[in-house]
């Protein structure tokens, strides 16, 4: 995995001084899928693959930036930031410069390396990675700091305005704020938060389906405008509502006659998603493992059905994990549309666990899953 002393010394000897160097992790979403932007509620954790990103000032006023995953170098006037992405790997750090800049904040010179291991379009918050990773990096050179949930939000004004990517503030939230060996639980309207300990002998099983998705494409897009169409129904009968959080399901069977079919369906997902994320977080701190499968189960299915938000390959992947042993529960997590599914699974199982699991999708597809027994890490810091 990550090798900081490597790290370290490629941006030596590209940039010809000794970096200060920044972490910030990916995550996966335990439950709570497409309620962020709706003001609801989210549990995610951060895991072990990150983005690590590496920071040196500059005399001549560049910003030149190194991705080592993509082997390229990109150059910028730290004088004329770009007000717009161009579609490439540098918006994401760019974004954050450029939300940090229209802040008030004068950017210096820099050099910046990137290198990260979360899969890219995976549903497990690569761009949030390196967004997190580069405004710890860059702030650093401000000598600034933000309170960790007034950083995710500019981290996600990046990717909003930047990069043109409508995501809400879960994965920034959590690259930030996470805590190890810990699930969070968010309150995306006020931003507060309550932790969960994920027991020692749960291991979070991540199955690739190699199905990619992305944020900036258009089913998100839909989806999201799908559901806010039923919640601007509902707020002309309700005023108070403003988004489908403050929604329930005896509003839609008041109103959803009024409703467009699929708005209808993706409403009922979003509602039904936040009592079911709370819930979820209650039986975690309770202890009670067979109510959070139960709730991950139900989850999977309203977001397949009802959101229509999973594929064949994900929907496989979660039914072909049902009867392994140590399963405690299983579902598409992230964006949707492909990438990974989070399986929770006695420790002591996750192996066999993970190889069943790999050697079944297989057999049913031809195409061999990345699987990954991961646990939950802490959130973005620097490295010493
Ligand atoms: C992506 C977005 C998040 C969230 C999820 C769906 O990961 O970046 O803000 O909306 O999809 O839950």
């Amino acid at each position: 995995m990550h090798d900081p002393v490597a790290f370290r010394s490629m941006h030596s000897s590209r940039f010809g001084a000794e970096p200060a160097v920044f972490v910030g992790p990916g995550r996966v979403n335990i439950i709570g899928e497409h309620t962020d932007y709706a003001e609801g509620f989210v549990m995610p954790a951060a895991i072990n693959f990150a983005c690590l990103a590496g920071i040196t000032p500059r005399a001549d006023g560049k910003i030149v930036i190194y991705s080592e995953n993509y082997g390229e170098e990109k150059s910028f006037d730290a004088a004329a930031l770009p007000a717009q992405g161009s579609r490439n790997w540098s918006d994401y750090p760019m974004g954050v410069v450029s939300i940090l800049a229209g802040e008030g904040h004068k950017i210096p010179g820099f050099s910046l390396s990137l290198w990260g291991d979360v899969p890219l379009g995976s549903g497990l918050s690569s761009s949030a990675s390196v967004e997190v990773a580069t405004a710890l990096a860059v702030l650093s050179l401000l000598n600034a700091s933000f309170p960790g949930p007034v950083l995710a939000r500019l981290c996600q004004r990046a990717e909003n305005e930047f990069v043109g990517a409508n995501c809400g503030i879960m994965d920034q939230f959590i690259s930030i704020n996470a805590r190890e060996d810990h699930a969070l639980l968010l309150d995306c309207r006020t931003l507060e938060y309550k932790l969960a300990p994920i027991p020692d002998h749960v291991a979070l099983v991540i199955a690739n389906t190699m199905v990619k998705h992305s944020v900036a494409g258009g089913d998100y897009k839909t989806r999201r405008a799908e559901s806010e169409a039923a919640c601007a129904i509902i707020a002309s009968h309700r005023p108070g509502v403003t988004f489908l959080r403050d929604a329930t399901l005896e509003d839609l069977d008041k109103w959803g006659s009024e409703m467009a079919p699929k708005s209808l369906l993706r409403a009922r997902h979003v509602i039904s998603e936040n009592l079911r994320t709370v819930a979820c977080c209650d039986a975690l701190l309770r202890g009670d493992l067979a109510e959070v499968g139960r709730l991950m189960a139900e989850a999977h299915t309203s977001y397949s059905k009802d959101f229509e938000g999973s594929c064949v390959e994900a929907d496989a992947m979660v039914a072909l994990a049902q009867d392994l042993s140590g399963l405690i529960g299983a579902r598409l997590t992230g964006g949707g549309f492909g990438g990974c599914t989070v399986n929770l699974v006695e420790r002591s199982q996750a192996a066999a666990f993970a190889d069943a699991l790999g050697a079944r999708y297989t057999a049913q597809f031809g195409i061999v899953p990345d699987i990954h027994i991961c646990h939950a890490s802490g959130g973005a810091h620097p490295i010493v």
